[in-house]
């Protein structure tokens, strides 16, 4: 096993793999750190759903055009689940007040199930393995994804994590500096764009020299393409179909 810092100061996201499966023990190690994942109320708001059927795999890529989705020996997909308390209180006869047709209950089930993902990233990468987040499992076609795998109501997909025996080792990404992500006792006041801007050339920089392919993207400009493409994604709508009735008024498919 890798030491805590080797596994966190050292992590990349690894999106080839080789074809050999994860030892048993392995898995049952990450399954394990899953459940302990720490949960808001201990409600664990949040169930996985572990793929090594090579023909699901398959399919889930054709909609998501995520390569890793298919060479990847399991893939995991966490989904806020409100459907287990539900079973449970109708067996016992309670009322359920469907804390997941709020806004709170459904950022409750979200970090919940972030939360475990992460600490299946953790616990794979301690592990020697390597693991990559697909957030198009979430975004593309989500209504087709659901039926996939037959997700009941009050449940709905976070986020996939592949995972898998690295068959790459990429070069670390430079992150934003210290001095934007951590704010000491209050938000910064003062005016940060010159470490926003030195951050942006230092990625530009990564980007022209990176081992592989390289490209010409700055970060602002980049990450801001990714929110003007993720304003077409109809959450909302999704959210509705899976049984979390927000407040809120779907988009209309045209
Ligand atoms: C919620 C989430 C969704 C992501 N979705 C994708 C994805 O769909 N495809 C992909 O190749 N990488 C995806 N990633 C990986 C990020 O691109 C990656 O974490 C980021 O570029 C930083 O690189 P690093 O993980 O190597 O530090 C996702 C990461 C997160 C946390």
């Amino acid at each position: 096993m890798k030491t805590v810092e080797e596994t966190l100061l050292k992590r990349t996201s690894v999106r080839r793999y080789q074809y050999d499966k994860i030892p048993a023990e392995t898995l049952d190690f990450i399954y394990r750190a899953i459940a302990n994942t720490p949960t808001s109320y201990n409600g664990q708001q949040f169930s996985v759903i572990a793929i090594d059927d090579q023909a699901i795999k398959e399919e889930l890529y054709a909609i998501t055009n995520q390569k890793q989705i298919k060479t990847c020996a399991t893939l995991l997909m966490f989904c806020a689940d409100y459907h287990k308390i539900d079973v449970l209180a109708r067996k016992k006869g309670i009322d359920n007040p469907h804390f997941e047709n709020t806004l709170d209950g459904v950022m409750v089930g979200i970090i919940d199930a972030a939360l475990a993902m992460q600490n299946a990233v953790v616990a794979a990468q301690a592990a020697g393995l390597g693991s990559c987040c697909v957030g198009y499992a979430r975004t593309a076609n989500p209504e087709k994804i659901a039926e996939i795998l037959h997700l009941p109501q009050g449940t709905f997909v976070v986020c996939a994590l592949t995972l898998g025996i690295p068959r790459e080792s990429p070069d670390l990404k430079p992150k934003q500096p210290l001095s934007l992500v951590v704010h000491h006792n209050h938000y910064r006041t003062d005016d940060m764009s010159a470490d926003l801007e030195q951050y942006d050339h230092t990625i530009s920089e990564y980007n022209r020299h990176r081992s592989g392919t390289t490209t010409e993207n700055d970060w602002c400009g980049h990450i801001l393409d990714y929110y003007r493409m993720a304003l077409d994604y109809d959450m909302e709508g999704y959210l509705n179909k899976q049984g979390c009735k927000l407040p809120f008024t779907p988009k209309k498919k045209e």
